[in-house]
């Protein structure tokens, strides 16, 4: 069978093979299928989307039903699924109750850096080393570092990165005056899933309010019951003004969100919007996700699962791994080589995991990964781990395209 090979960018030309070395025709549950049937599970869900796992029952009748009756309804029109979907996140995010619907995680993000914008009146933004948060000029410009930084010149102006927990380099930017906002992480996923510490994080929030900067939470890949909270944030008590969702939100359909309060107001007429933002096919889905993880509780699961999965990695894996951190089902695992090429290998064995940095294992399985498959995949990482490896004789990078520079 085929195996990763060299990171390709993420840009197709006819005929693309993907750098993953499979093509994958069919998904179920936890499962996702390539083109000679081979089944492989789905440790990444799709890069953090489907957190339902593939063609969830209840979240293809939504879409097929959906499609059926309303796919598109531009924003200058109420539509009932948009407004259902508005009113369930205004009581899981309670107490932010104005949003603003796109279809990406970057688009979550550009809105919040324009609000914030518009709102302050100031241009200046904070991010930490490590973070992520896409790839459009103003996500990125929060983002990149390095060479990176270097390649993409000019990026947006006055936007500043400080490492997690320097709170003195924090306060000197802000003594500058011009930040209107403050970005981070609670777990920062792919730059290595590093948790953020609660006190530093609560003190972010406290010296951004202090100097008249909003505080805002990416909560792009953590959101919706991925580290065993509906939120990362909440594992902190933070109270964050902006809230950015995407990925899981839909459970495999493309959908994103800022959440704030209403009290930062309204856009002005003209100064954003988005063609296919809150569409009812996405705000269905979107419903549906939510729905499920509601009825099964799947926030409760993925905070038992994960707990389990760390701790059967932690004592099977011993010294071969440097550390395994993370919180619910979001794990990340320091290894002695690359992880490249134990990516590779699981891959080989019917596993599909991400990496998050040169040497990190990136899990985010479906938060409805029956426990027995865990249990396997725990056992397929310790095998790999603790066997003997030849580098010299593996494929190189299997990185997700435009990570590389993320690492601090
Ligand atoms: C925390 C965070 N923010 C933003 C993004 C960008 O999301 P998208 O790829 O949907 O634009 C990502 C994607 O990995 C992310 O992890």
């Amino acid at each position: 069978m085929s195996s990763p090979t060299a990171a390709a960018p993420s840009v197709h030309d006819a005929g693309f093979a993907g750098f993953r070395g499979l093509e994958l025709v069919r998904g179920e549950g936890p499962w996702v299928f390539d083109a000679t049937g081979r089944r492989y599970l789905d440790a990444t869900s799709m890069y953090g989307v489907a957190l339902l796992g593939h063609s969830h029952p209840a979240l293809t009748e939504a879409l097929a039903h959906q499609a059926a009756t309303l796919m598109s309804c531009f924003s200058s029109y109420a539509n009932d699924r948009r407004n259902a979907l508005l009113n369930r996140l205004a009581e899981l995010l309670e107490p932010l109750d104005r949003f603003f619907l796109c279809n990406s995680g970057t688009e979550a993000v550009e809105a919040a850096l324009k609000l914030a914008r518009l709102a302050t009146g100031r241009p200046g933004v904070v991010s930490f080393s490590r973070g992520f948060h896409g790839r459009t000029f103003g996500s990125a410009s929060a983002t990149v570092r390095g060479t990176q930084r270097d390649q993409l010149a000019p990026l947006l102006e006055g936007f500043r990165q400080v490492r997690p927990g320097d709170h003195a380099a924090l306060a000197a930017e802000l003594r500058r005056g011009d930040v209107g906002l403050v970005l981070t992480e609670v777990v920062q996923g792919e730059g290595g899933v590093y948790p953020l510490d609660g006190d530093d994080l609560r003190a972010v929030q406290q010296a951004a309010r202090e100097a008249g900067a909003l505080f805002a939470v990416d909560e792009v890949q953590t959101g919706v019951g991925r580290t065993g909270r509906w939120f990362g944030y909440r594992h902190h008590d933070l109270d964050p003004d902006f809230v950015t969702l995407a990925k899981g939100l839909g459970g495999g359909v493309p959908i994103g969100a800022v959440a704030f309060r209403s009290s930062l107001g309204r856009w002005p007429a003209g100064t954003h919007g988005s063609t296919f933002g809150g569409n009812p096919l996405a705000c269905a889905a979107a419903l549906a996700t939510l729905d499920v993880v509601t009825r099964e509780g799947l926030v409760e699961v993925a905070a038992r699962r994960g707990e389990r999965l760390r701790q059967r990695l932690r004592a099977g894996c011993g010294d071969r791994v440097r550390e395994v951190r993370g919180v619910g089902l979001m794990l990340g695992l320091d290894l002695e080589g690359a992880s490249a090429t134990t990516q590779r290998r699981l891959q080989d064995r019917g596993f599909l995991v991400l990496g998050a940095g040169p040497r990190t294992l990136r899990l985010l399985p479906p938060l409805i990964t029956p426990e027995a498959e865990l249990d396997r995949l725990a056992d397929a990482i310790i095998d790999v781990v603790t066997e003997p490896v030849d580098e010299a004789h593996t494929a190189p990078a299997a990185t997700h395209p435009g990570t590389a520079e993320q690492q601090a």
